[in-house]
């Protein structure tokens, strides 16, 4: 049985630090403070003890206009090493603050502080904030909302209020303890005891009293900024018997189009426009996020629940009893669904808003992504496949994090004994990557860089395998944004895909879903000095 081990298969790329870019001004300084520790969080009648920021959960907001500079000091004062990570925030000229613990930098120790400082250059839309050590972005996590410059309007009509709809993963159990038993007995970890809507679990689960709530007036527009902070899982999200229009996704804009299900997978966001109805109606609308799964191993199969109430003022009383109309969610495994979906997801590709596609492709990678096995050690039982343990790889590199950050190493020229410079281009033994899978299956584990030159245009084909049975895995990239430029089913074909390659309006974003027994391929301009995990 297993599910995602979403840390364990990570590569980097470098760009060489050789050019600095145009100054800019900064329009204002947005100072905050994260102050880290135990809170006592209940939810489905069980308490907990957990790590939070500034006692809340979900965490704070970072409101931010493009232009300004952003300015956290962090203050641990968890047992725990922490390190913060701003997922999207291209943090050009400041690397550094990007955040995974010992690749950019040590992690923050116990009554430690770190300041994180950094400038957002030319973006604008929702992005979010999470812990980037083991698992503790489970419960430290957050909203950053990115506005317009004074004065550029949103092209789309101006909602009447913004609300960020955040969608998570509650486990009863303590999440440390969850990953590092994985880890240890090289089963996939155990699953989450509930999805929750801005912390909610919602009405649908035994014991749960807490229900996300938006309240609305009828015939107005509101903008929800949505985000997958779940740690492991897709989830589809639906309004009963209301439609979305998707306007934006990963802070980039996109061509509208309407629907009445979204995908978010774990790190996406999605801003969608909803636009009540005309008059109040006599009953209730939930708002729902269930997973969509396609491993083999158990998962969360449950459904999270908010109410979208008209207001109150509008009926002659206050009745709590109205009907509750649910939304349809697709099947926990509709591949077919995602696949429609993603490919409605178009760049905005305006004057004002271009889509600087990389026409011609000076480097091109090819990237296995999927799960393999590491022999149990001698002294031990596993509970992986056949004995062993499970290892997330890439190419057939699982990551080993370094003792020290491989920034810090490249800083001062020791990176001996800390990481290698030779991630493999390309498979290292070809085989049918979504047939018959080889007989050894054991990865490698070491800490292998791709190194960049500046300014290289770059394509990747990440392609799904079936080593452990075909899974879809959503993967991030720091300090960029990548054109989604195609995707399939089977294997990727490097004579007759390209063809079909969207080199005009594909859809920009920072976190793509690999598809289950498929491919997607990405493009984009090492611009970004610095060191950055995929
Ligand atoms: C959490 O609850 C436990 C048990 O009631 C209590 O001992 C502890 O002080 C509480 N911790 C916090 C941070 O409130
Ligand atoms: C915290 O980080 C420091 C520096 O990397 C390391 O020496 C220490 O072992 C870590 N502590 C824990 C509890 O992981
Ligand atoms: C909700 O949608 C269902 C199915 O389309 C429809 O039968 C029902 O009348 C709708 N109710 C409201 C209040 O919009
Ligand atoms: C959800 O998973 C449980 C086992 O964990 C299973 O008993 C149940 O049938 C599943 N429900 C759905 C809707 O798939
Ligand atoms: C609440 O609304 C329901 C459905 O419209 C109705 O049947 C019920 O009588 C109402 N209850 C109260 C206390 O007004
Ligand atoms: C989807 O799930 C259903 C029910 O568990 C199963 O019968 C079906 O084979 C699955 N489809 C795929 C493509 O995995
Ligand atoms: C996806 O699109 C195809 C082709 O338009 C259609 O046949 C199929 O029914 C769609 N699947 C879903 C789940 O909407
Ligand atoms: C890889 O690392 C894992 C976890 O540290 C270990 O259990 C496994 O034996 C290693 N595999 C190899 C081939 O070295
Ligand atoms: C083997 O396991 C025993 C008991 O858990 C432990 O004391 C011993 O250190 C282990 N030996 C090795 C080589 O890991
Ligand atoms: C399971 O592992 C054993 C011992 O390493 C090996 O002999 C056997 O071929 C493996 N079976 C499979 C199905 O991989
Ligand atoms: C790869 O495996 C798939 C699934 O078994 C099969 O349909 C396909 O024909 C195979 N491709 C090649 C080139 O053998
Ligand atoms: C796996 O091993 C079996 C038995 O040795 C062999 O027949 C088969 O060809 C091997 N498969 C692959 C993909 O190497």
């Amino acid at each position: 049985m297993h599910s995602k081990l979403s840390i364990d298969a990570m590569m980097l790329l470098f760009a060489c630090i050789v050019l600095l870019l145009p100054e800019y001004s900064y329009a204002d300084t947005r100072n905050y403070q994260f102050d880290i520790r135990l809170q006592n969080v209940t939810r489905l009648c069980h308490t907990k003890s957990m790590l939070t920021v500034n006692g809340q959960f979900p965490g704070p907001p970072i409101f931010a206009r493009d232009g300004d500079s952003v300015i956290v000091k962090v203050v641990n004062h968890a047992a725990n090493n922490v390190s913060i990570h701003w997922h999207g925030i291209r943090q050009l000229q400041t690397a550094w603050a990007d955040g995974p613990a010992y690749i950019t930098q040590c992690p923050i120790q116990t009554n430690q502080s770190y300041v994180y400082k950094f400038n957002i250059v030319g973006q604008r839309g929702t992005l979010l904030w999470h812990a980037h050590i083991s698992w503790l972005r489970a419960t430290i996590h957050g909203p950053i909302i990115i506005l317009p410059k004074l004065g550029v309007p949103y092209p789309f009509s101006q909602p009447y209020q913004e609300i960020p709809i955040l969608l998570g993963e509650w486990f009863n159990a303590d999440t440390e303890a969850v990953i590092s038993q994985a880890l240890q007995t090289g089963a996939g970890p155990n699953i989450s005891d509930a999805y929750t809507i801005n912390g909610f679990p919602g009405p649908l689960y035994n014991c749960s009293k807490d229900t996300f709530k938006l309240k609305v007036k009828p015939g107005t527009t509101y903008l929800l900024r949505m985000i997958n902070v779940a740690l492991n899982d897709e989830l589809f999200f639906s309004i009963a018997n209301h439609t979305l229009t998707v306007v934006e996704v990963d802070a980039n804009y996109v061509k509208p189009f309407t629907t009445d299900i979204i995908l978010i997978t774990p790190g996406q966001t999605a801003n969608v426009l909803l636009t009540t109805k005309p008059n109040v109606p006599n009953t209730s609308f939930l708002m729902a996020a269930s997973p969509y799964n396609t491993g083999q191993g158990a998962f969360d199969n449950t459904t999270t629940a908010g109410i979208l109430e008209y207001q109150a003022a509008s009926y002659n009383n206050n009745n709590n009893t109205l009907p509750l109309l649910r939304p349809t969610l697709p099947g926990l495994n509709d591949t077919s669904f995602v696949a429609n979906f993603t490919r409605k997801l178009r760049s905005l590709a305006s004057v004002q808003y271009p889509a600087n596609v990389p026409q011609t492709v000076d480097k091109k990678f090819y990237f296995t992504v999927g799960l393999g096995t590491s022999p149990c050690p001698k002294n031990q039982t596993c509970q992986g496949p056949n004995g062993t343990k499970f290892a997330a790889s890439v190419n057939n590199v699982s990551f080993v994090l370094p003792t020290t950050a491989i920034l810090q190493a490249y800083f001062f020229k020791q990176s001996k004994g800390v990481y290698t410079t030779d991630f493999p281009d390309n498979p290292p033994f070809p085989f049918n990557y979504t047939g018959t899978p080889p007989n050894n299956t054991f990865v490698d584990n070491s800490t292998k860089v791709e190194v960049l030159p500046f300014n290289t245009a770059v394509e990747i084909v990440l392609q799904d395998t079936s080593i452990q049975g075909v899974e879809s895995h959503p993967l991030h990239l720091h300090g960029y944004n990548f054109f989604i430029v195609g995707q399939g089913f089977g294997n990727y074909n490097p004579y007759t895909d390209p063809a079909k390659f969207n080199l005009v309006d594909p859809v920009e974003r920072n976190t793509a879903g690999v598809p289950s027994g498929g491919w997607v391929a990405i493009r984009f301009r090492a611009d970004n000095p610095g060191e950055y995990v995929l």
